[in-house]
């Protein structure tokens, strides 16, 4: 896919959380978004942060051709998050789109998906819903956070599907870890993941287990984002590859990870 560098103004910057904003997007020069893909990511340059040299990966977390609106779910990790996280309406925000690949799109409409995000990770999980419902899939969603207080997007996501809750210490939907929840003893054909590496892991030890297709979304420490620096190589059975590059999307299949 072509990759473009733009200027995006933002049209708003919704406070979720004190940790957590939303920035909505619309191209500074009028022009028709680009095709992104859910999955993807930017890259964000930081440009009031001196300290900050790099741009950021940022995942899409919601596209709204109608609007010609892009949506990006940021939470404060550093001195960039947080610059990006202070950033106003009417400012402007340049970004490298869209960077990497794409879940993998079930052939059968009837399988069951359970779209599984932890904390920031459910930024790409609200995308992917949309477009697996714009096509006639009807995705499920868990959800898991520390607490009640960190709960991200749940109106949104409500709209897309059936969503499960699972929170760290019990304040909303069933107390524990997302793997531990019972919609889990329900069939699903496929599990599409994002979040902190542990409970990837995790998820992807239970799909393993039950002989189930799982798709994880990989957030190693990127830099160039365009797999020209090697910073953010992962080992795979098909040797090192750039997770910029040929991911952030992987099948469990193809990851060396001890699970
Ligand atoms: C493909 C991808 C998609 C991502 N999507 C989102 C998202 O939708 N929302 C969101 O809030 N965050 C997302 N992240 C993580 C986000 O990129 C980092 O939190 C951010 O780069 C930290 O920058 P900082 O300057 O605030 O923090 P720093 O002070 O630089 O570092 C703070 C922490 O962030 C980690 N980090 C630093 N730089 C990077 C980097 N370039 N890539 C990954 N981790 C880094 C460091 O290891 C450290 O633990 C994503 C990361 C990747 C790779
Ligand atoms: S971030 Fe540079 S190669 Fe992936």
């Amino acid at each position: 896919m072509k990759k473009y560098v733009l200027d995006f103004r933002i049209t708003e910057n919704v406070k979720l959380h004190d940790n957590y904003a939303l920035l909505k997007l619309t191209p500074a020069d009028g022009q028709p978004l680009p095709e992104m893909l859910p999955g993807q990511f930017v890259e964000v340059r930081v440009d009031r942060s001196p300290s900050t040299f790099l741009r950021r990966p940022i995942s899409i977390n919601f596209v709204d051709y109608t609007q010609n609106e892009l949506w990006l779910l940021i939470r404060i990790a550093g001195e960039g998050t947080r610059t990006l996280c202070g950033m106003q309406a009417g400012e402007i925000l340049n970004l490298v789109l869209p960077l990497g690949s794409t879940f993998t799109l079930p052939e059968n409409p009837t399988e069951k998906l359970l779209l599984v995000g932890g904390g920031v990770g459910i930024a790409p999980m609200l995308y992917w819903g949309k477009y697996l419902k714009e096509k006639g899939y009807t995705p499920h969603f868990l959800l898991g956070f520390r607490s009640d207080k960190d709960l991200l997007q749940y109106d949104q996501f409500c709209q897309l599907g059936e969503v499960s809750i699972s929170t760290e210490d019990g304040s909303r939907g069933e107390k524990g870890f997302v793997t531990q929840h019972s919609i889990l003893e329900q069939h699903f054909d496929r599990l599409y993941v994002c979040g902190p590496k542990p409970m990837m892991v995790a998820v992807a030890r239970y799909a393993r287990e039950h002989g189930l297709f799982c798709e994880v979304s990989l957030e190693n420490t990127m830099a160039c984002g365009v797999g020209a620096c090697l910073c953010c190589v992962e080992d795979t059975v098909e040797g090192h590859v750039c997770v910029c590059k040929e991911g952030p999307i992987f099948n469990i299949e193809k990851l060396k990870w001890q699970i």
